[in-house]
């Protein structure tokens, strides 16, 4: 067993339809994920996330390339890989007829963990996650937040070297989402791996060291979130109120963009003075902030959509 948790060469997969044309869903990803970090694959919907993650669990086989999870090939080596990994995936659901203290606790018993663990494990997981009051009834009964809350439970509960989680927060409140972000954050202090995938570009990056951006089944961009933000030309956006029909007055401090008849600059600290006195003269009542990681990534995916 290597110490490396996942390694990925050049995968591609298409899917072959009977009925419709075949697509190409992976075109050659090739990615790494480092010991006990916390790694955000991000794209838009269709972009091929959830085909690697399920290859990458061995739910599905690619059409080629290879990979290891911790030094097993995930094609050859399944049986090797399972008892590694632990996986939430996208859209799942608690079993209906089980209670979601059954749930996680049968779950972790069918792992091979002892009663003893088990239960004790599962009452920290159902803890953890909000769900002791309904700990009890029918999963079919709960919302669909706690439904979503009892499959984290049940994957966080086997401690798991590697941990793939497909939209782990969807559908949870802004509590719910941050009791998740600290499980995962505790999970990876005590030696887990995680591997997740999200649309909350805040959540990607109050959460991950490291993320990947794949475009069309291809990594666009690898690094962390303030190399992303580096990318699309400054620190800083000055939002100007009504500054869309005056754009040509602002192009000169860097890139625009126009949102309904508010105008974005986004710029860098040496020109906010400039910019500020500007927007004075004219009227228009601006404010800074810092550059989020969504206009990081509709920056690089855009560029990207264009050069097509
Ligand atoms: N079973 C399948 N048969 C045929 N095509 C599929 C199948 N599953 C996915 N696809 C296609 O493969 C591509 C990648 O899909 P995938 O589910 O991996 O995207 P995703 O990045 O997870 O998107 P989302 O953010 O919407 O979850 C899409 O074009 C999708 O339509
Ligand atoms: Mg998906």
């Amino acid at each position: 067993m290597s110490d490396e948790p996942l390694q990925a060469e050049d995968v591609r997969k298409v899917y072959r339809g009977r009925i419709g044309p075949h697509v190409e869903a992976l075109r050659g990803v090739s990615l790494s994920i480092r010991r006990g970090e916390r790694m955000s694959l991000l794209g838009r919907n269709g972009a091929g996330k959830t085909t690697f993650l399920r290859i990458a669990s061995t739910l599905l086989l690619p059409t080629s390339g290879r990979i290891h999870v911790f030094g097993f090939d995930v094609v050859e080596e399944p049986e090797r890989v399972r008892p590694l990994i632990a996986v939430v995936p996208q859209e799942g659901k608690p079993f209906f007829h089980l209670t979601p203290r059954e749930q996680v606790y049968c779950y972790l018993r069918a792992r091979g963990i002892s009663r003893e663990i088990a239960r004790s494990r599962t009452e920290v997981a159902l803890e953890k996650m909000g769900l002791l009051e309904v700990a009890d009834r029918l999963s079919v009964t709960l919302s669909g937040g706690q439904k979503q809350r009892a499959m984290v439970a049940t994957v966080m509960a086997t401690e798991a070297p590697l941990m793939f989680l497909d939209e782990p927060t969807i559908g949870l409140d802004p509590f719910a989402r941050r009791a998740v972000w600290d499980v995962l954050r505790e999970l990876t202090r005590k030696g887990s791996t995680v591997l997740l995938t999200t649309h909350y570009l805040d959540e990607a990056e109050a959460l991950s060291e490291r993320l990947y951006i794949v475009e069309e089944g291809r990594i666009l961009f690898e690094g962390t979130a303030a190399d992303a933000k580096r990318q699309i030309g400054g620190t800083l956006r000055v939002s100007i109120e009504n500054g869309g029909p005056v754009r040509d007055l602002f192009r000169s401090f860097g890139r625009t963009v126009e949102e309904g008849t508010a105008l974005s600059v986004i710029t860098g600290p040496e020109r906010i003075h400039e910019i500020m006195d500007l927007a004075l003269r004219n009227q228009l009542s601006a404010t800074v902030g810092p550059v989020t990681l969504e206009e990081a990534f509709l920056t690089i995916v855009g560029r990207s959509i264009d050069e097509e």
